[in-house]
């Protein structure tokens, strides 16, 4: 199998707390993952090592064949990313808050033309971002991980605090994102239903450990022996989740 990202038994721990737990991905090249967990089950953590936002206390990742932490520069060049609601510059229009991380990143003019393409906010690019509604931020973040169209793309929950057609709107992006170049995507969310209709695979986060990963019909698969209907993979999700936490209590009564 062609992978882009793999873990290696990648753990963070803060003092006593383990918040990332012996957690090993397997990341398709060319594919959408979905990095599925409850509040507070890692996610974001686990994207910031990869990002080298953080530092693992254990374990290791690979990127695109090039090892952490050996290649961190030539990794964050290689990695657009979304993390956790991004702020911009309120009294700045979209499309010079997109100018100022161009510069950064040393890419061409026409780079923030195409992002803003990409999103659909080239009509709105001289709109001050204070302006712009939740929906429209939050593709001026997407915007902002697609300068220069980068193989990789890391959002950490872009679909947070929109409504339904909002939701419905960045899943559409998303999904686009691989037809129009050669990508791949590591999207989390706490609803699998919201990322179930564009993931190729999922990974299941709980207390920072990974109690599931495949592709959805292998989950769909394990629904099925599991007692549930093939067709609602949310309740699965949450019957996982619920599972492994009544698990954890009884082994903490011990
Ligand atoms: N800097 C930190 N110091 C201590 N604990 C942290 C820190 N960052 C995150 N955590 C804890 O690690 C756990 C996982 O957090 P996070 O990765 O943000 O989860 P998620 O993104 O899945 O909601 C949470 O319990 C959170 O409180
Ligand atoms: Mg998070």
């Amino acid at each position: 199998m062609n992978y882009i990202i793999t873990t290696e038994q990648l753990t963070k721990k803060y003092k006593n707390f383990t918040s990332v737990n012996d957690v090993s991905l397997h990341i398709r090249k060319g594919s959408i993952y979905g990095f599925i967990g409850p509040n507070g089950a890692g996610k974001s953590t686990t994207m910031k090592m990869l990002l080298g936002l953080t530092v693992p206390t254990n374990g290791s990742f690979t990127i695109d064949g090039k090892h952490f932490p050996d290649d961190r520069l030539v990794i964050l060049k290689e990695i657009g990313s979304f993390i956790e609601s991004p702020s911009f510059y309120a009294n700045l229009t979209g499309r010079e808050n997109l100018d100022i991380i161009r510069r950064i990143l040393r890419l061409s003019k026409s780079s923030v033309e195409d992002a803003l393409e990409l999103v659909g906010l080239t009509e709105f690019g001289d709109r001050l971002a204070k302006k712009y509604s939740l929906g429209m931020k939050q593709r001026l973040g997407l915007a902002g991980a697609l300068l220069g169209r980068p193989p990789i793309l890391i959002l950490d929950e872009p679909t947070n605090g929109l409504d339904p057609s909002g939701i419905h709107e960045i899943r559409n992006l998303v999904k686009s994102l691989l037809n129009l170049y050669d990508c791949t995507i590591l999207i989390s969310s706490h609803m699998l239903s919201e990322i179930e209709l564009i993931a190729d695979d999922i990974g299941i986060l709980n207390h920072g450990r990974l109690l599931f990963e495949g592709s959805l019909d292998d989950l769909r698969q394990n629904a099925l022996q599991s007692g549930f209907a093939a067709d609602n993979l949310e309740d699965v999700f949450l019957s996982m989740v619920e599972k492994d936490n009544t698990a954890r209590k009884q082994r903490a009564k011990l």
